[in-house]
């Protein structure tokens, strides 16, 4: 049998995590170019945010979340994500993505925001161990042949892998993120590594040779390697590591990268926003915002730089503002 994408990366590989209005395609397009490295043969699997299932297969939803789930080449591998409680809408969903290039789907059950969890989606299907398997059914179904993974959390309100873990394991998934924190913990607190072993244990049990991902509170890529030896995870995903920082998946030091890079990758970063989300209506300026803190900070003139662009309402501004900076330091 044809092997599917997870199978042919080297141990251990690393992963992008979903991150909604973080890692669109502007970020994912810097993350990619800075990161993605051939040379120092970094495997990176990226992932889309994530888009609703019921809103991909209403008429009036569509054309809205289509956009979300464009990608450009040098971010292969790339997982789209999605989540919903509908299995009907699941497998349709899913055969949509399947005819977009992506190289999996993975399946979000690890969620806790309120009005996901109300659809009976995300992390609620921790909850619903008989849902969740007819969500990877149908999703499996829709995929045509991709390879359909799912990324949770280690419980709902408690700590529940002896018995939630098995349930997805009885379905033919091809990868599992685990999210070492359960619902109830958002991320208010250390992730528990020591959950990740478990899962890898479990799945060892099972006889599946699926790759487990380790995921919560990785710093950098050693970091990563490390808690992958210690815990036989296959694949470490980093989520909040990579905020104002393209070149995570490089392995170079934040430290290193000068002031003149950080602020020159910014305008680059913007200006790619601009393009592809911007002027495309896909999301607004706030969105870019975001990433203003995480990038400019650590440096003398970065507080007043940083609230000078907070107070900026469009790119060319931004950038005004950033490109004159640049000036004061060369
Ligand atoms: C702003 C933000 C948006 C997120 N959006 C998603 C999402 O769309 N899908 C998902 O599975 N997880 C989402 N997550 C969770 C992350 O993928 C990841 O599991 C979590 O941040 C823990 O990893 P970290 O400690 O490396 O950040 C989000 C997290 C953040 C901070």
């Amino acid at each position: 049998m044809k092997k599917n994408f997870w199978e042919k990366l080297d141990k251990p590989f690393f992963c992008l995590a979903p991150m909604a209005d973080v890692t669109d395609i502007a970020f994912r397009k810097m993350l990619a170019k800075y990161g993605k490295n051939p040379a120092n043969k970094n495997q990176v699997v990226f992932w889309t945010e994530f888009v609703s299932a019921d809103g991909l297969c209403h008429p009036k939803g569509r054309p809205h979340l289509l956009p979300t789930l464009k990608f450009s080449k040098i971010e292969k591998p790339i997982v789209a994500q999605v989540f919903g409680a509908n299995p009907a809408n699941m497998e349709k969903a899913c055969r949509l993505i399947s005819k977009l290039g992506f190289d999996g789907i993975d399946i979000n059950m690890g969620c806790p925001d309120k009005s996901v969890i109300k659809q009976g989606a995300g992390s609620a299907l921790i909850k619903n161990p008989k849902l969740a398997r007819e969500i990877i059914q149908s999703a499996i179904l829709g995929a045509g042949g991709l390879p359909v993974s799912v990324k949770t959390r280690a419980g709902f309100n408690k700590e529940e892998i002896d018995t939630w873990i098995p349930e997805l394991l009885k379905e033919d998934i091809k990868a599992l993120t685990i999210h070492a924190r359960t619902k109830k913990e958002m991320s208010k607190v250390p992730a528990h590594w020591d959950y990740v072993k478990r899962v890898v244990e479990l799945v060892k049990k099972s006889g599946k040779a699926i790759p487990v991902i380790g995921n919560g509170d990785v710093v950098d890529i050693a970091d990563g390697q490390k808690k992958s030896i210690e815990t036989g995870c296959a694949g470490v995903m980093v989520g909040r590591g990579v905020f104002g920082n393209p070149w995570f998946f490089s392995g170079r030091k934040i430290e290193t990268v000068s002031i003149t890079e950080k602020i020159k990758a910014l305008v680059e970063h913007i200006k790619i926003f601009d393009k592809e989300l911007l002027k495309t209506k896909i999301k607004n300026y706030a969105v870019m915002k975001k990433h203003f803190k995480a990038y400019i900070n650590g440096f003398a003139g970065a507080k007043e730089l940083r609230e000078k662009l907070m107070a900026t309402e469009t790119p060319k501004e931004s950038v005004h503002i950033l490109s004159s900076f640049l000036k004061t330091i060369k």
